[in-house]
């Protein structure tokens, strides 16, 4: 079931908290809302659940009009970054709870709790409670307990973050294989970049209200509209510039620390002053020391080395400093005080409106 959200603003004390926002959800599409503490992930999630009232505009599940309607009335399934169980019944009741506030019971109900609880991995501990099972077991509980509803719309509020890094991954790849066997619509809400990336069909990427910029994660990664985008998925250098000529296919070229680059330019005509977004993995830096095209000369000024890639700094020759991730052999090869060239391809070189 796709989900239609129509300028819709949501208010806590008079305070609009999310703000005229409108979104389409398509049917069967993994969507993750994605923005730092505070910017409305929760209460925008909550509202799609019925358990927050819209001040304005209103939501549709396929086409019906669901802004007034209850909670339980909606068909969705949540899950929360508490887990939110019930300590005081078993696994297999707290996954009964949604079929027996629906009239279900007896072994009819039973067979759809154990088959939901095989599904992820726990028929084993039906008979146990809450607090006998680990964090990530109890996320797996309440996967099946929200999916054993047979939900139109799966809702989840930072289901990982309570969870250890390797669980983390573990946890991650249950929601996505379930989500993908029902296909059905899911809305995701993480401030992790990389739980965004790795697990969307689309990411809205949130700031104090809105969504800011949507699109799928390559989208979101190697096209960021606006350098809060850029900032906020994955790390990003952000150097105020000028550019000195917007060529007709969509380029410019930029004067940067004594050298010219050709980066792409998304500056509306006539703009001249933007930000020039480029990823530190995107860099390349070589130990050759004449002109080359793309090549920014500078000095490694910090190195640290991080296994399996090592990540600089490099200041160029008008004191501007860049981030530099390497890969490959010898990636930790550049000494401090090192004179290098750090060059780039014209298309990962991006210039955005400041
Ligand atoms: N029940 C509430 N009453 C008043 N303000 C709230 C309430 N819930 C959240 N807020 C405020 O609304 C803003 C958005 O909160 P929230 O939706 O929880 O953001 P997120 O989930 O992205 O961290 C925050 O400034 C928060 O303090
Ligand atoms: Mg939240």
């Amino acid at each position: 079931m796709g989900i239609d959200i129509k300028n819709l603003s949501v208010n806590y004390g008079g305070m609009d908290v999310i703000s005229d926002l409108s979104l389409t959800i398509p049917e069967g599409c993994f969507f993750t809302l994605l923005g730092p503490s505070g910017c409305g992930k929760t209460t925008l999630l909550r509202t799609i659940a019925g358990f927050v009232q819209a001040s304005k505009g209103n939501l549709y599940f396929q086409s019906n009009d669901v802004t007034r309607l209850p909670p339980h009335r909606r068909n969705i399934g949540m899950v929360f970054q508490d887990y939110a169980l019930f300590p005081d019944k078993t696994v297999a009741e707290n996954v009964a709870y949604g079929l027996r506030a629906r009239g279900e019971s007896g072994d009819a109900m039973m067979k759809k709790v154990r088959h939901e609880l095989e599904h992820v991995g726990l028929g084993h501990v039906m008979d146990r409670h809450p607090a006998a099972l680990s964090g990530g077991q109890r996320q797996r509980v309440a996967l099946a307990r929200a999916m054993v509803i047979k939900p139109q719309v799966l809702l989840m509020d930072e289901p990982l973050s309570n969870l250890d890094a390797k669980l983390r991954i573990q946890i991650r790849e249950t929601i996505a294989d379930l989500q993908r066997e029902a296909n059905i619509t899911t809305v995701f809400v993480t401030h992790d970049q990389e739980e965004a990336l790795s697990m969307s069909d689309q990411i809205g990427v949130m700031n104090k209200g809105k969504v800011e910029q949507l699109g799928t994660p390559k989208e979101i990664y190697s096209t960021p509209r606006t350098a809060y985008v850029a900032d906020f998925v994955g790390a990003a250098n952000r150097i105020d510039v000028s550019i000195s000529d917007a060529n007709a296919d969509g380029t410019a070229h930029i004067q940067l620390g004594g050298a010219s680059i050709l980066a792409r330019n998304t500056l509306p005509a006539a703009t001249r002053d933007g930000i020039l977004i480029m990823r530190p993995e995107d860099l390349r830096l070589s130990a050759n020391a004449s002109a080359e095209a793309q090549a920014l000369p500078g000095t490694v000024v910090k190195r640290q080395y991080l296994g399996g890639k090592t990540s600089y700094k490099l200041a160029l020759a008008d004191d501007t400093v860049i981030s530099v991730e390497s890969h490959g052999d010898n990636h930790d090869g550049f000494d401090i005080g090192t004179k290098v060239m750090a060059t780039i391809d014209p298309s990962k070189a991006v210039v955005i409106a400041s």
